[in-house]
């Protein structure tokens, strides 16, 4: 049985395609992500597999359940942290919890006694008396994260769970993600416009864009699928910018080429791509005026499957060029 298993799912918002016909599967126990810019989908998605939505067609199951017909059964196997900070910040941290025990129907009995041990795993039990009001973001974070624990969820769905947070808060939260993970031994689906939380935490990510599944394997296998190797440079003479790049993409080890303003970034499987394009420049007269050697991150991975980064603004840019990039990349 899988965790998650989704048939050709789609929602439609009158035009918008906001999930648009897709398919994938989560393995019990694994961390799996969704790696997406804004409006990609990613929290449609985790609101019809939580079953806050349906489907306009296709199919979903989690945890053996299907979501739209078994929705109860859904819900009392999983555990939903939504993308907004839901905590009240007039209650306690603890009272915020009992009200979650409360909602999600855990036995009064084992209430107090989960209470003690998610606030145990997240941090907070010295200050569960405290109004929310004076928590910091990450400290509300790991209260929303702690409440998702309640009813020992077998999937746990977080929704951009760093997402505002500074770099040491993320850092520690993905610590938390992956004790919750040990210790309760389930299934996570977290969906992220983070690289490196991709990365840190997933065994497997998704590349979602326009409601699309672009991509879907580990992260160590999509970086690996552009070579070891990635050379960056910039080079004086642009005129003879096309006709350079028409000879590397003729070297056979090269596999995905991507420009970004004036650099040029070159992924091959050959250590010897530095000396070969070092050998063409020289050839065309072309004078190399930076250049960087340094191994295929998944930011790259992004790219080269979507045509943009996840920084770019998304709204503006050429779903021609997504065409071109996706059929550019060689396994
Ligand atoms: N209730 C709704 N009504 C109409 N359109 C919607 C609704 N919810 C989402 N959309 C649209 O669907 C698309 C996907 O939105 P979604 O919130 O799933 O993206 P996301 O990947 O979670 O983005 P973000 O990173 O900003 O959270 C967007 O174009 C969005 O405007
Ligand atoms: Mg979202």
């Amino acid at each position: 049985m899988y965790a998650i298993e989704t048939n050709s799912l789609t929602k439609e918002f009158g035009k918008v395609m906001a999930v648009n016909n897709i398919s994938f599967k989560v393995d019990t126990g694994e961390i799996f992500g969704f790696l997406g810019p804004n409006g990609a989908g990613k929290s449609t998605t985790m609101m019809i597999l939580t079953t806050l939505l349906k489907p306009t067609l296709g199919k979903a199951s989690v945890a053996g359940f299907d979501v739209v017909t078994q929705a109860t059964k859904v819900r009392q196997n999983i555990g939903y942290v939504q993308q907004e900070i839901s905590v009240d910040e007039f209650l306690s941290g603890r009272e915020n919890l009992l009200i979650q025990a409360r909602l999600n129907h855990v036995p009064k009995d084992q209430a107090e006694k989960r209470i003690d041990e998610v606030l145990d795993l997240v941090e907070l039990t010295d200050r569960q008396k405290d109004a929310a009001l004076t928590y910091s973001g990450g400290m509300r974070k790991r209260l929303d994260i702690a409440g998702g624990l309640l009813n020992r969820p077998k999937v746990l769905f977080l929704d951009e769970p760093t997402v505002g947070l500074d770099i040491q808060t993320r850092r520690k939260i993905w610590e938390y993600i992956k004790k919750i993970h040990e210790e309760f031994e389930m299934s996570i689906f977290l969906s992220t416009h983070y690289m490196e939380e991709a990365d840190q935490l997933c065994d497997r990510i998704a590349i979602i864009d326009y409601g699309k599944i672009q991509a879907n394997d580990t992260p160590k296998s999509m970086k690996a699928a552009l070579g070891n190797y990635s050379v960056t440079f910039t080079f004086n003479d642009l005129s003879k910018k096309s006709n350079f790049l028409e000879k590397i993409k003729e070297i056979e080890h090269v596999k995905d080429i991507t420009t970004k303003d004036e650099k040029v970034t070159v992924f091959s499987s050959k250590e010897t791509i530095m000396s070969s394009i070092f050998n063409l420049s020289s050839g065309l007269g072309i004078e190399i005026n930076s250049i960087t050697f340094t191994q295929p991150t998944l930011d790259d991975v992004f790219i080269a499957y979507t045509g943009h980064d996840l920084r770019d603004n998304v709204g503006t840019y050429d779903r021609r060029k997504e065409h071109i990039k996706m059929k550019r990349i060689r396994a």
